[in-house]
């Protein structure tokens, strides 16, 4: 039901020329308890963790969550010991992270990382970024991995944890869409290193879904 909703929204919002209005949407119909927020596992994303797990950081890093969602991710690296910032396009989101961890010792904020504010520039350490760039369409993506990666610190990390298109396989018109090599790697062209990339393969209800995860250094 959910996918069906999000379908609707997301091309609602295309045809109106935004490629994030129906994030909006989507976290008011949550607000509402008219739908569940899609992407709201209630726990830290399995391939981060598993990352972070193999490629520890040091106490204190000063590491920024992207579109925060409602903030599992960004309270996984605060637990860390992580100096951690996150933001989200959505007031609402915001609202919901906030409320869900009343206790944080988060600073979360609204930012639109298109353009994002210029206290976020080349101030974090660690930058790391989960199935955000998947969920907007191609003629935004681009201009959306240049804001994140403009976050990240000179010798800093970011991490970006997508869906992954195999070479061939059909392309789908509505989100998650799945990212090709090329596009991740658009990255080293704004002076950055690659540092790691893995791919790995999800099970969901049956249907293998192809992911990456892939780490570039700034220079
Ligand atoms: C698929 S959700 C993933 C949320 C979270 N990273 C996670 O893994 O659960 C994508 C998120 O990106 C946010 N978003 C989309 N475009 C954005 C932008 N330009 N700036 C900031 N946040 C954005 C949406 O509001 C939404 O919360």
């Amino acid at each position: 039901m959910s996918r069906k909703i999000i379908e609707e929204k997301f091309k609602a919002s295309v045809a109106n020329n935004s490629p994030t209005d129906w994030f909006h949407e989507v976290y008011r119909l949550a607000a509402e308890g008219t739908m569940e927020v899609p992407w709201d596992d209630k726990s830290a994303n399995p391939w981060l963790v598993s990352w972070l797990k193999r490629n520890p950081l040091k106490p204190k890093t000063k590491t920024l969550d992207v579109a925060c969602g409602l903030g599992d991710n960004a309270e996984f690296l605060a637990s860390l010991g992580l100096d951690v910032s996150a933001a989200d396009l959505s007031p609402q989101a915001i609202t919901m992270a906030k409320e869900r961890f009343p206790e944080s010792s988060i600073e979360y904020e609204v930012a639109d990382f298109f353009t994002p504010p210029s206290h976020f520039l080349g101030a974090f350490d660690f930058v790391s970024e989960v199935y955000t760039l998947q969920a907007v369409p191609d003629s935004h993506r681009l201009q959306l991995l240049q804001g994140i990666a403009s976050c990240v610190a000179p010798n800093g990390l970011l991490l970006i944890v997508a869906r992954h298109r195999p070479c061939g396989s059909p392309k789908k018109t509505t989100p998650p869409f799945a990212l090709e090599k090329e596009f991740i790697d658009e990255v080293l062209k704004l002076g950055f290193k690659r540092e790691s990339w893995e791919e790995v393969v999800d099970a969901y209800e049956d249907t293998p879904i192809y992911r990456l995860i892939a780490s570039y250094r700034r220079n």
